[in-house]
């Protein structure tokens, strides 16, 4: 999992430290929170740019949101052509591996990487200029690849193959790629049929292709998680059409039962869907914008208890505006995963840790963390914290 991040130059993550405070780590389960505009979907996007960066698929990702690299800049840095990035990946047989790049906007991929393990002083990889270095098993920095030009976009990791290169360095390039952003989830594109998917894709728009793929145990498995959230469920399938695509069928048990194609299913049904489907792709950080949107308040506490579970096996990070969303987290991981995106008087942002701002903490002794929220004045909270200049409040 990524237990730390610096950004610099993308967007309104000027130099931005996650979490901000030194030495800390991010747990299995954050959920950012602050005023609109505040950096919350900037930061689930720069965490996709790396999962992309990492695939060599940037320009495809720049081109499906209609962006130009120049749009990626600070806007009041325009002079600066380059995103420094700083990821640490906590590997359970390796410790923290900490990956740096440095992406160039003009040349659409990074100049500069290097990878090491801190805790032993040794690096796994070092890129710069045309020179690859990786080490082996016993941390012998070799010379991979120098003088030719290497084709890649984004980050020279797109183009290592992992056979030979040390494990660790393995692990790290296996874990980015595993970044799944549902940032873009829609239930208009979930309706779409499909034809082929490892996963529902970053709108949702492969959710029937990747239903199924999934084996029947998996899909009825799948279809039982869902009927908790919506009784009235009898199966959700998916009927194969034309030419190998597919379609989703709702069937609901009201007498007489009714069966209904993909275009009539309902908004927040199938975004449930998309977050339970997670359970079965093997993303390893699954990153989810407005996690509450379309979900009525009764299955809010199912969710959270989905995602708490989730987040057991995998990293989730999410988003949200809603203090129902925080009252089912269990204190300690409110306190050690709730945190608040403000911005500076640069209209930078900057993150703290909720339940530690001083103006915050002593309200969890008689209020849930909901409640505690909701007791909070953002806008005045964000107001102090940028006066302070990321002091304390
Ligand atoms: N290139 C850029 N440089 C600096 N700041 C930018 C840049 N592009 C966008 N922004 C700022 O970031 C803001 C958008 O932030 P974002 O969409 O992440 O907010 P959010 O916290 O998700 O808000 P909401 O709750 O409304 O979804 C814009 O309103 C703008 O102020
Ligand atoms: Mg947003």
């Amino acid at each position: 999992m990524i237990t730390r991040l610096h950004i610099e130059n993308f967007k309104s993550l000027e130099d931005f430290h996650l979490p901000s405070e030194p030495g800390a780590t991010l747990a299995p389960l954050t959920v950012l929170v602050g005023l609109n505009g505040s950096g919350k979907s900037t930061l689930l996007q720069a965490l996709d740019f790396i999962g992309q960066l990492v695939s060599g698929k940037v320009n495809a990702w720049l081109a499906a949101r209609e962006w130009q690299p120049s749009d990626l800049q600070t806007a009041w840095k325009r002079n600066k052509q380059t995103i420094l990035i700083s990821v640490t990946w906590l590997d359970k047989d390796h410790g923290p591996i900490e990956w740096e790049a440095r992406y160039n906007l003009q040349q659409e991929k990074c100049t500069y990487e290097s990878v090491r393990l801190p805790e032993i002083g040794k690096k796994l990889m070092i890129f710069e200029g045309q020179v690859l270095k990786i080490a082996n098993s016993n941390f012998e920095l070799k010379t991979a690849i120098s003088g030719a030009t290497i084709l890649f976009e984004g980050s020279v990791l797109s183009v290592l193959t992992l056979a030979d290169v040390h494990p660790a360095l393995a692990s790290l390039k296996n874990g980015l790629l595993g970044l799944k952003s549902l940032e873009l989830l829609s239930p208009h594109l979930m309706r779409k049929r499909a034809k082929s998917a490892n996963d529902i894709g970053s709108g949702g728009e492969k959710l029937s292709a990747f239903l199924s793929s999934l084996n029947s145990d998996d899909l009825s498995g799948l279809s039982r998680q869902l009927r908790a959230f919506y009784p009235h469920l009898e199966s959700l399938t998916v009927k194969s059409l034309k030419a190998g695509w597919k379609n989703l069928v709702l069937k609901e048990d009201y007498s007489p039962s009714s069966e209904f194609g993909a275009s009539h299913v309902n908004d927040g049904l199938l975004r449930v869907v998309g977050i339970l489907a997670q359970a079965y792709a093997k993303h390893s950080v699954v990153l989810f914008d407005e996690i509450e949107n379309g979900v009525n308040q009764q299955i809010v506490g199912q969710l959270m208890d989905f995602l708490l579970e989730l987040s057991s096996e995998r990293q989730v990070l999410i988003t949200t505006h809603s203090p129902l969303i925080l009252n089912f987290l269990p204190d300690d991981k409110a306190r050690e995963g709730v945190i608040f995106l403000y911005k500076n008087k640069r209209g930078a942002t900057e993150a703290k840790r909720f339940f530690d701002l001083t103006r915050v903490t002593w309200k969890m002794d008689g209020l849930g963390p909901g409640e505690a929220f909701v007791d909070t004045d953002l806008t005045a909270l964000s107001a102090e914290l940028a006066d302070k200049d990321g002091g304390e409040a």
